[in-house]
């Protein structure tokens, strides 16, 4: 028995600017990836490379020139309407900055609530399931009357992934999450997604630009270039052992606390060229 991996995606080509007047500008040259059932697969790459696009166009916030985006075997890409709200229980979403993508006015609470109560979800459920989530991504009960800016950097990102898991989805994809964050907060960001995941079973697309967190958090990794996927592979093999000259100077560039290591990653560096069209 073959298991279908719960996101496909196919040769997927994603052309900004795409008008009869403006020239357009192929930010997506032919990705496939997919993403089985409770894995997380990383997505590495400079800035530019393509690696939000690609969320975005999983997301349904930009559309597809050609290729394909299957979610269980049903084919999404081009869903909009109501196809697309109803995918938004599914396949959910967490972004770097959290305070711009939680609302202000609102409380806490009513963050959390909202999504569940406009899907139909009882006033009475609804909090039930606020106050678990809360408790989930370990945030003191207390916080449901408060609002977003009385929290830091690190408590905002909780609160932004109890939204995103309140409606019990599929997939979240990650667009750089902990990248806002001190190295401390970080960490305990990155294990609660770990946590999170074992406890859940939903899969991850998680973009970063750091392969020292996507080595902590992914069972596989795709690193990104100029539109392209160039290698992809287990998430220790790319990111220790990368193949292609481009991942290779990625992993250099990622700094490590060993300074004679360092050093040494820094010759390596110096050593490997640019690499050629690819
Ligand atoms: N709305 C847009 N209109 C036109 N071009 C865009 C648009 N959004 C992104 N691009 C371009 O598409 C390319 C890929 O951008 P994208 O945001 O996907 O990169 P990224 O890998 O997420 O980078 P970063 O690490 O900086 O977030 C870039 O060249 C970018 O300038
Ligand atoms: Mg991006």
């Amino acid at each position: 028995m073959t298991t279908q991996p719960l996101l496909t995606v196919e040769d997927l080509v994603i052309d900004y600017g795409h008008s009869r007047k403006k020239s357009s500008f192929r930010a997506l040259h032919g990705v496939s990836v997919d993403v089985a059932a409770g894995e997380c697969v990383g997505l590495v790459g400079e800035s530019g490379s393509g690696k939000s696009t690609l969320g975005k166009a999983i997301l349904g916030l930009v559309p597809v020139t050609s290729g394909r985006i299957l979610f269980g075997g049903q084919d999404i890409t081009h869903a909009r309407g109501a196809a697309r709200r109803r995918l938004a229980s599914s396949i959910q979403v967490v972004f770097q900055d959290p305070y711009g993508s939680l609302d202000p006015t609102m409380t806490v609470g009513d963050i959390l609530a909202e999504p569940l109560v406009a899907s139909g979800t009882s006033k009475r459920e609804a909090a039930k399931a606020v106050a678990e989530m809360i408790d989930r991504v370990r945030l003191p009960g207390n916080v449901v009357g408060r609002y977003p800016s009385e929290f830091s950097g690190g408590q905002r990102q909780r609160i932004a992934i109890a939204r995103a898991l309140v409606r019990r989805p599929r997939l979240i994809v990650c667009d750089e999450p902990v990248s806002a964050l001190d190295l401390t907060t970080q960490s305990a960001i990155i294990d609660l997604f770990i946590e999170l995941q074992r406890d859940t079973g939903v899969s991850y697309l998680f973009v970063s630009h750091d392969l020292g967190v996507v080595r902590r958090i992914c069972h596989r990794v795709a690193v990104m270039y100029r539109g392209e996927i160039v290698e992809a592979g287990a998430g220790e093999t790319i990111t220790r052992e990368p193949a292609h000259p481009y991942s290779r100077r990625l992993l250099m560039a990622s700094p490590v606390a060993d300074p004679v290591e360092q050093a040494a990653r820094r010759q390596a560096w110096l050593g490997l060229r640019e690499p050629t069209a690819v």
